[in-house]
């Protein structure tokens, strides 16, 4: 008789998981950020390691590609005494037709005690939460939301503007550039950068950028002239054109695939209007900083010697990742100590 696995034992759990960031109070916000601050000799490997999480096992689980996210909470989790596992999804039992739900749920029943999701689905990790008892972090869902690159670009913003003391960023002003309509970045630093005290103005096309967009949340405004806001900016995070989350038009050839539809006209189009180029960079505001979510498409949104700090103002690209490791390891402390 083929029955229904069975839940996994019920162990005594203390966790807490992160799903988004709409919802979550500016106090958790800074509680973690300020947990991040503090690790982060640990994270970079400055101090010794931490044993905050031994004996606690984190499973990363991860439906789309990723080099920094994936990456960075490898590390965290070493660095913070936690045993830590990549599962393959490509070597998984995925490719034979097991779904997230059931994939996830075995993970756990191996005792894991924290799930790092990421998948193409927007609400999976919240799919996965409701499957499992163990903490679920969502490491990127669909359009959805990114929550720990929205931390992570919150401490970098706020070291650049020094205010890591209170994590407090009344009367600054942070612009979203390009695909935004895409963008789970965009969606949680928008959550995050207005529950701190910023104001964000998220720009594009009426296409990438369309007015709706200010429900994100209290504080957000929607643009279309990158030109007309880049001066009154103390930072600019663009965007990479996600071509992978446009959908598929049907072809007019019987049986051919379809086509793909581009969100721009061309590249030399997208940059007249979206792109972060040395020229417009030359007038952004005197202590204004340059950040990007990662990949880069250098050439595209971000001219290579602004992504690099060799022209405009400063960059914080490579200190979004370096705090990507803090930020994580304050985010597994958060949720299962
Ligand atoms: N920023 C970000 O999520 O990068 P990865 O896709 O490499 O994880």
């Amino acid at each position: 008789m083929i029955t229904e696995p069975s839940s996994p034992q019920a162990r005594p759990r203390a966790v807490r998981s992160l799903l988004g960031l709409a919802g979550e109070s500016p106090d958790r916000l800074r509680a973690i950020l300020r947990e991040a601050k503090s690790l982060r000799p640990v994270a970079l490997g400055r101090a010794q390691p931490s044993d905050t999480l031994r004996g606690r096992s984190v499973v990363t689980m991860f439906f789309e590609p990723s080099t920094r996210t994936r990456t960075s909470f490898t590390i965290a989790a070493q660095r913070m005494g936690a045993g830590v596992s990549d599962l393959s999804i490509a070597a998984s039992s995925v490719g034979k037709g097991e779904s997230m739900v059931d994939t996830a749920r075995n993970v756990e029943a191996m005792g894991a005690d924290a799930l790092i999701v990421r998948a193409s689905r927007a609400g999976a990790a919240h799919i996965v939460g409701r499957a499992v008892e163990c903490a679920v972090i969502n490491a990127g869902d669909g359009r959805h939301e990114h929550p720990t690159q929205g931390l992570l670009d919150l401490a970098a913003f706020a070291e650049a503007m020094g205010r890591d003391e209170d994590f407090d960023l009344s009367g600054l002003r942070l612009a979203i550039v390009g695909d935004v309509i895409s963008s789970r970045v965009a969606r949680s630093a928008a959550i995050g950068f207005t529950a701190l005290g910023a104001s964000v103005t998220l720009v594009g096309s009426a296409q990438m950028a369309p007015a709706g967009l200010t429900a994100i949340a209290e504080g957000v405004v929607v643009e279309h002239d990158l030109e007309a806001i880049l001066p009154e900016m103390d930072g600019v995070m663009m965007l990479r054109i996600q071509f992978e989350r446009f959908a598929a038009a049907p072809s007019l050839v019987p049986g051919a695939a379809p086509n793909k539809v581009s969100p721009i006209a061309s590249v030399r189009a997208y940059r007249e209007q979206c792109a972060l180029t040395v020229e417009r960079a030359a007038r952004m505001k005197p202590g204004a900083v340059v950040m990007h979510p990662g990949p880069i498409n250098r050439g595209v949104e971000l001219d290579g010697p602004v992504a690099d700090g060799h022209a405009g103002p400063r960059s914080l690209v490579m200190s979004q990742v370096s705090w990507g490791v803090a930020v994580r390891a304050a985010v597994l402390a958060d949720c299962l100590r």
